[in-house]
Formats: structure tokens, sequence, C-alpha cells
């Protein structure tokens, strides 16, 4: 995902929560413990314009609401949001997919991160890795084989983030976004794959994926 550096946070309300984590980090401690929620159809009306707004505050190149509606409505399982304690604003949201991968043979089935933002007042909590970890594990629950995703080479705090979870750089993309920026591939392998598929990570470009 390409991305640019601001973001803010909006208002709206919720009932339905799953987890909650507390979080405290190096630019001081949030207002309780966020709430974790994962995504349903139900809560387009109430979270869809907010994650939209979240997430194009960091895009160099803002999706269509069709690409949010791609994702959230086959894959709104696969998708999570933390939500501020008190008013339950949304302060971060992940989107995700996960499909058979057909240019491996034998297919694997992938997922794929597509979307992750942290309001910017809530950076350096530790927000995001735990939206990513519920992915992992919701993606791994499905017998996922491999997880995958682009994102800017100069997007430093993204790679740290992937790289400390465990992913691994398999390709560069070159001039990949709108504005000549270069992505890496990342990939997260959850199983042994077959040496032979495993060298087709350097070599495929099979994805949809939203620039
Ligand atoms: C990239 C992004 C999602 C990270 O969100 P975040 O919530 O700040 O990420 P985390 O807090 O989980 O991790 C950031 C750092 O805080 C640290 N941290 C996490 N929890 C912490 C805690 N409780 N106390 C102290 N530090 C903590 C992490 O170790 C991490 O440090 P690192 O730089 O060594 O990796 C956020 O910067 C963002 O939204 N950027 C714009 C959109 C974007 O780039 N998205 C990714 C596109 S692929």
């Amino acid at each position: 995902m390409a991305t640019t550096s601001t973001a803010g946070h909006a208002s709206i309300g919720l009932e339905k929560t799953t987890t909650t984590a507390a979080v405290a980090g190096p630019l001081g401690a949030l207002p309780g413990e966020l709430k974790y929620v994962q995504y349903e159809h139900s809560l387009e009306s109430a979270y869809l314009p907010a994650i939209r707004a979240l997430i194009s505050k960091d895009l160099s190149e803002p999706y269509s609401i069709y690409v949010y509606r791609y994702f959230l409505y086959q894959w709104g399982h696969l998708c999570f949001m933390a939500l501020h304690p008190e008013d339950s604003s949304l302060v971060g949201v992940i989107i995700c997919k996960l499909e058979p991968h057909a240019s491996h043979s034998p297919p694997t089935l992938r997922g794929y991160i597509a979307m992750l933002a942290v309001s910017a007042a809530y950076r350096g909590h530790g927000v995001a890795t735990a939206l990513v970890k519920k992915a992992i594990d919701a993606m791994a629950q499905r017998n996922a084989d491999e997880i995958v995703l682009e994102t800017e080479e100069t997007n430093v705090p993204a790679m740290r983030l992937y790289e400390r979870l465990g992913f691994l750089r398999s390709k560069k993309l070159h001039r990949y976004y709108l504005n000549g920026n270069s992505a890496y591939r990342l990939v997260l392998l959850l199983k042994r794959i077959d040496p032979d598929a495993a060298a087709d990570f350097a070599l495929d470009d099979g994805d949809i994926t939203p620039r």
C-alpha cells in the first residue's frame, strides 16, 4: 500500500466487541483498553466511512468504495478494527483476503494483507502489531499456507513492524506505485512448502492488489 504520512481518527458508536488489550507505549498511555472488533456487514454504515477516512489519510492513491467493498463483503471475518474505549471511534484497522493461489503448484492458500492503518495519535502503542497478529491468527485458523503484502520501501515503520513479526522480503517491485516509489513484497510462511514452489515467490505477480 502506497502511503503518505498523516492520520487522524473519526468518532462513531458500536456495541459488539471481541477482545481487549492493554496498551501503553513510548508516546504515553492510551486512555484505557482498546476494543478489538472483527468486522461484519452490519457494521458497514457505522464504520465504513471511518475506515475509508483513516486509510485514505495515509494513501498517495485513494481507493474507490468498491475496493473496500471487494474486501469487506467477502473477507470481513479477516478484517479487524481497534476502537477507542470511550466512544468506540476507529483507532486502527486491518483489511485482508484469503484465496487459493493457482500459480503455485500445488496451489497454495494465500492470505493477503491489503490495508493497515493506525490513527497517528495512537501509533507506537502496539495497535498495529495487535491487528496484524489477529489477522495472522484468523488466516492460520483457516489453513492459510502463507501471508503476503506489499509495502513501500521507504515505509520504515511498516517494514519494521512486519519484519519483527517474521515476514521476509521476497521480491523488490520497482516503481510499483503510481507515485514512482518501489515496494517490497513481504511473505510470512505459515507452513513448510515445496522448495520448488518456494522459488515461485520471486516470480509471481498474480494478486489483485489495490494501489
Ligand atoms: C505502520 C503503522 C500501521 C504502525 O502502527 P503502530 O500502531 O504505530 O505500530 P506498533 O505500535 O504496533 O509498532 C510500532 C512500534 O511501537 C513499538 N511498540 C509497540 N507496542 C509498544 C508498547 N506497548 N510499548 C512500547 N513500544 C511499543 C513496536 O515495537 C514498534 O517498534 P519498532 O519500530 O521497533 O517496530 C502506522 O505507522 C500507520 O498507520 N502508518 C500509515 C499507514 C501505513 O503505512 N500502513 C502500512 C502500509 S503496508
